[in-house]
């Protein structure tokens, strides 16, 4: 884009599947000013041109991974990327790859929760008690945070999965979303469910199936590095076949149940005349 240029054109992938019997491209004009976004325009298009133009958003502030979408061909939020990014007065959206679209840039991301879901991405514990009515924190140290925090961030947006050239090739395949958030879990020191989620992954649709392309990693609009979370699991996996893995028992409620909770010292309370 031109600096002072105040409008470009939007080539917008269009698909309804109840009218259209094939993909096609449809342009639009768009005005622009320094900051517009790329959910900015097309929210202009919808709200001005083409309200029958379908796409995905809810916070508009690079939360809730709604706004996942192709811009000149590579995978961005559209709440999160700005049209003078790309210095050009041309910009092809299209809806993520790797994905059955619904209708126009929307696409439908259940495949991929589904593959979340299915490596249990939740704590597990033995002290079911204690996971139903908490009654104290689990311990956890800096270091045991660190160890699975960054991949902690992912808002599960599907870029990387639309990213990834292994998705493109084997719908089965778990993915660098469900594998990453995989590793994500085992590497919490409050987890007791490494082996159950271990062998999920280790199937053949799982982290083997990862050529380490890297891909996933350089487009993860959140910083989240999943290609190294998948190279850490079958570190893990490895080590397990092996018989090695964690020893230590997962992370205990602190203080433990045998010490009374540290009473907090009030002052007196005085009023003063
Ligand atoms: S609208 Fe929520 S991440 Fe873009």
């Amino acid at each position: 884009m031109a600096e002072h240029a105040s409008k470009v054109t939007f080539r917008v992938q269009r698909y309804d599947p109840e009218k259209d019997s094939q993909l096609h491209m449809q342009e639009f004009t768009v005005p622009t000013k320094r900051g517009t976004t790329i959910l900015d325009g097309l929210i202009y298009i919808k709200e001005n041109l083409d309200s029958t133009l379908a796409f995905r958003t809810s916070c508009r502030m690079g939360i809730c991974g709604s706004c996942g979408m192709l811009v000149n061909n590579y995978p961005h939020l559209a709440c999160h990327t700005q049209i003078e990014e790309f210095h050009s007065n041309v910009i092809t959206v299209k809806p993520l790859p790797n994905a059955p679209i619904i209708k126009d840039l929307a696409v439908d991301l259940m495949p991929m929760f589904d593959r979340h879901k299915s490596i249990k991405p939740f704590i597990i514990r033995n002290d079911e008690d204690e996971m139903a009515k908490p009654t104290r924190e689990y311990e956890q140290l800096p270091d045991e945070v660190e160890a699975f925090e960054q991949f902690s961030y992912c808002i599960k947006c599907g870029i990387c999965v639309s990213a990834c050239p292994t998705s493109a090739s084997d719908a089965k395949f778990l993915g660098p979303q469900a594998l990453g958030q995989c590793y994500r879990y085992c590497a919490d020191s409050r987890d007791a469910g490494a082996k159950e989620r271990l062998e999920i992954a280790d199937s053949n649709h799982g982290a083997w199936h990862c050529h380490l392309a890297g891909a996933c990693s350089e487009a993860c609009p959140k910083g989240v590095d999943p290609a190294f979370a998948i190279q850490l699991l079958k570190r893990k996996m490895a080590v397990q076949s092996l018989g090695g893995g964690r020893k230590e028992k997962p992370a205990e409620i602190y203080p433990p149940p045998t010490e009374t909770k540290p009473k907090i010292q009030v002052p007196p309370f005085t009023v003063k005349k």
